[in-house]
């Protein structure tokens, strides 16, 4: 093969590989909070969930500036119905006018896929919601059925890490024994409609209560010696994976063991107040970083290995109007004005393959594909073929399958 032809193929079996490290950033989720009076307009919204590579949006509402903003976009969202509606809920035609109000109108040009009902209501300890949460789960997804539409939306509800009773180590993970009552109902709920378990973790929270016991690159993602788990000698280096874990105890202890767990949030902020230790714009990048950086490698945690963790990252964007502490208004990824709240190292993937202009085949309709690549990423041509082989399963499979055809394609051509 002459030179010229070498390059022009080698293009093509970059460019391939290049839309296959797409696909595999693919899973990334964010959690897209509005609780600010700054934001960008959703249509200016669209380009920099995109710029991220994230294809999951999860709302706290059922924003219909958004979801009309996302329309054909392919982006699937979860939409959400606040702690304010449960008792509304309860009622089955006010359920089924909400779902066709604010969620089968936008269907299918807006691709919603799951509705939360609630957010953290069990850890509110107010028994009068706590008792609303499972009639309005069902009243919802009865409209869902009604409507045809119970297939492709499922639901579901987020739950704070604090419905443990223990989390250290994994395998002592317990919900808390008041919970369990409330939780049981729940728990059949999603195994009888298929919807996933949500919950909210938060390495952060740890480490600001005890920075002193805590190391800081366990948390971070860092390389560490880790720590084994007695009872099941099961290794963990990084904290996200051993509060997942005793999650997936907990279940299993309730005799839940193939329930899917999501990981509905999960951040870190870039800004606190002076006792919030860790809150820095450096740790933020490192935990948001590494952490999406795990999540292309598709692998589970120690106990669930082979488990997709479907990760949601909060935030998109610094919310200024929420109370609480410092760190509360600083999770975003996003500044309101759009640019980023720190570098995470987003690269354009079209740039990777060093061919300048020319589109990538297979295409992305001709606009420039952009992927968020972890901070410690060389940004080279070889940063999306060789993620291939370090992804797993699926993803391993079909690349595979992609460069052996490529490579038939240029036996033929040739
Ligand atoms: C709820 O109750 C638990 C257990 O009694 C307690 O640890 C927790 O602090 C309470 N949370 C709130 C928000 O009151
Ligand atoms: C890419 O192509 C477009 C249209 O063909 C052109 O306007 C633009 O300047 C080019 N950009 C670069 C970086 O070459």
């Amino acid at each position: 093969m002459d030179f010229p032809r070498f390059l022009f193929y080698a293009t093509i079996v970059l460019s391939i590989s290049v839309c296959l490290f797409a696909t595999m950033a693919n899973s990334l989720g964010i959690n897209y909070g509005q609780i600010a009076d700054n934001l960008p307009s959703p249509e200016d919204v669209v380009p920099i969930v995109k710029s991220i590579g994230a294809t999951k949006v999860k709302l706290y509402d059922a924003d219909p500036r958004v979801l009309k903003a996302f329309a054909n976009t392919g982006v699937e969202f979860i939409v959400g119905l606040g702690n304010e509606y449960l008792d509304k809920m309860r009622d089955p035609a006010k359920a089924l006018a909400w779902v066709k109000q604010n969620v089968q109108c936008h269907l299918p040009a807006t691709k919603i896929t799951r509705i939360f009902v609630g957010n953290e209501v069990l850890t509110f300890n107010d028994t009068s919601l706590s008792e609303n949460l499972l009639p309005a789960m069902q009243s919802v997804h009865a409209a869902l059925v009604s409507l045809g539409l119970d297939k492709q939306v499922t639901v579901t509800t987020t739950h704070s890490l604090a419905i443990l009773e223990t989390s250290y180590p994994p395998s002592a993970g317990v919900f808390r024994e008041d919970l369990v009552d409330c939780l049981s109902g729940t728990l059949s709920f999603h195994q009888k409609t298929g919807s996933p378990f949500l919950i909210n973790a938060y390495p952060f929270f740890a480490y600001k209560g005890n920075s002193k016991q805590v190391p800081l690159e366990f948390v971070l993602f860092q390389p560490n010696q880790g720590v084994i788990d007695p009872a099941t000698n099961l290794h963990y280096d990084n904290m996200l994976y051993a509060q997942i874990d005793a999650v997936y105890n907990a279940l299993a202890t309730l005799g839940y063991k193939k329930l899917p767990v999501h990981i509905s949030e999960t951040g870190w902020p870039s800004k606190g107040d002076e006792d919030e230790f860790g809150a820095t714009p450096e740790n933020a990048k490192k935990y948001n970083g590494n952490l999406i950086k795990l999540m292309s490698k598709k692998t589970g945690t120690p106990m669930r290995p082979n488990s997709d963790l479907n990760i949601y990252v909060f935030a998109l964007f610094n919310e200024n109007l929420k109370p609480g502490p410092t760190s509360e208004r600083n999770y975003g990824l996003f500044k309101p004005d759009g640019t980023p709240a720190y570098s995470l190292g987003i690269s354009s993937t079209s740039n990777t393959v060093g061919s300048g202009n020319t589109t990538t085949a297979g295409g992305n309709n001709g606009k420039p594909q952009t992927t968020l690549t972890p901070p410690s990423s060389p940004t080279s041509s070889s940063t999306g073929y060789l993620s291939i082989s370090s992804a797993t399963e699926r993803y391993e499979l079909v690349g595979n399958v992609a460069v052996i055809v490529t490579w038939w394609l240029i036996k033929i051509l040739v």
